[in-house]
């Protein structure tokens, strides 16, 4: 992972805000899920636009010309477009048309599917270098009448710039879904089951649901389901992790987790209160963050897990090789 990088767009929007347009207090926000406030992009602005953002911080990092990627990966579950891909997009506005470009669509493990992808990519020799981006415009699929889920949503980016390295660094990953109930976490109009209407974009059809408790309890058993096996597979104890960058949907999910890993609190990297959820781009910016701040170094053992829409959920255990 020779470089970094991450975006997130000046508005802020805190709980104070959310305050004035319906009926939710700071307190139980802050209780619930440990956010305090996100970041939303303008209208003019794209998740292209804000992948593009973080792939150039990443890029730079790398000290590697966007000339030199072979291969972008977006995940995305709030792309530029229903198709093209926002990979193809990015590309071309990185000026690297012609590359090898496709998004990944599992919501937000999107990052561990894409990096569980882009390092398979690499190791079978197809590319030496492949851009990973995590980005998301989520303000543009979030029900702002639904304080249930209004609150938890973020806008951000953040990317990967992985090359061939003798060094192995992705030591293993497990991943999952059970798409037998869709109906937890969706975005119910606007696919081929329900196309929309005039009257389905009024009930809002087009912007996502969730059944929060339901999705609350899946999501802690998978984040430790997913760690421990991700640990086996790569023979590694949890003594051995050096940061769990987990996804950041619920400060309690991550806590209960962690916990039940037995995980010091100090090795799990927190972000949600100041972003809240930005489902891809989750993982990436907070690890963004972590190099940013010097805290990482090479041979470190991060656990990267994450779950989300799908149902879906994994982790990667991964040695830090700069
Ligand atoms: N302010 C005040 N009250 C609220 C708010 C709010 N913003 N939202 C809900 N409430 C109320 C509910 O109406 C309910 O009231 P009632 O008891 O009178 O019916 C009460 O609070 C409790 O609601 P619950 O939904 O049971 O609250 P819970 O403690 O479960 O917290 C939350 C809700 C934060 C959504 C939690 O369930 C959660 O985090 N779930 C997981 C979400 C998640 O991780 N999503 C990840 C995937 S996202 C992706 O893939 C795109």
């Amino acid at each position: 992972m020779a470089g970094v990088g991450h975006y997130v767009p000046a508005r802020v929007l805190t709980n104070a805000d959310f305050e004035k347009m319906f009926d939710t207090t700071d307190e139980w926000i802050v209780s619930r899920t440990g956010m305090r406030e996100r970041h939303i992009a303008r209208d003019d602005e794209t998740t292209s636009d804000m992948g593009l953002a973080a792939a150039r911080m990443a890029l730079e990092r790398a000290g590697t010309a966007a000339s030199d990627i072979e291969c972008v990966i977006v995940a995305t579950v709030s792309p530029d477009f229903q198709f093209p891909a926002t990979a193809s997009i990015l590309a071309a506005k990185l000026g690297i048309a012609g590359a090898a470009a496709f998004d990944i669509e599992i919501a937000c493990s999107g990052f561990i599917y894409g990096l569980t992808v882009a390092s398979s990519l690499i190791r079978a020799g197809v590319y030496r270098r492949v851009l990973l981006v995590g980005a998301e415009k989520l303000s543009s699929i979030t029900n702002y009448d639904d304080r249930g889920t209004a609150v938890l949503f973020g806008d951000g980016a953040g990317a990967a710039v992985l090359e061939a390295s003798d060094v192995n660094c992705f030591l293993s990953s497990h991943l999952g879904t059970d798409g037998s109930d869709p109906s937890l976490l969706q975005i119910p109009g606007g696919g081929t089951v329900e196309p929309l209407t005039a009257g389905g974009i009024a009930a809002k059809r087009n912007k996502m649901v969730m059944k929060g408790r339901e999705v609350f309890r899946f999501a802690v058993t998978k984040m430790i389901d997913s760690t421990d096996a991700a640990l086996a597979k790569a023979g590694i104890a949890p003594a051995d992790i050096a940061f769990v960058i987990p996804h950041q949907a619920n400060r309690r999910i991550i806590d209960a987790a962690a916990k039940h890993l037995n995980v010091l609190s100090d090795k799990v990297v927190i972000t949600v209160d100041r972003f809240g959820n930005t489902s891809s781009a989750s993982i990436p910016i907070a690890l963004s963050e972590t190099y940013a701040e010097g805290k990482l170094h090479d041979g470190d053992i991060i656990i990267f897990v994450g779950f989300g829409g799908g149902l879906s959920w994994g982790a990667i255990a991964w040695k830090w090789s700069a």
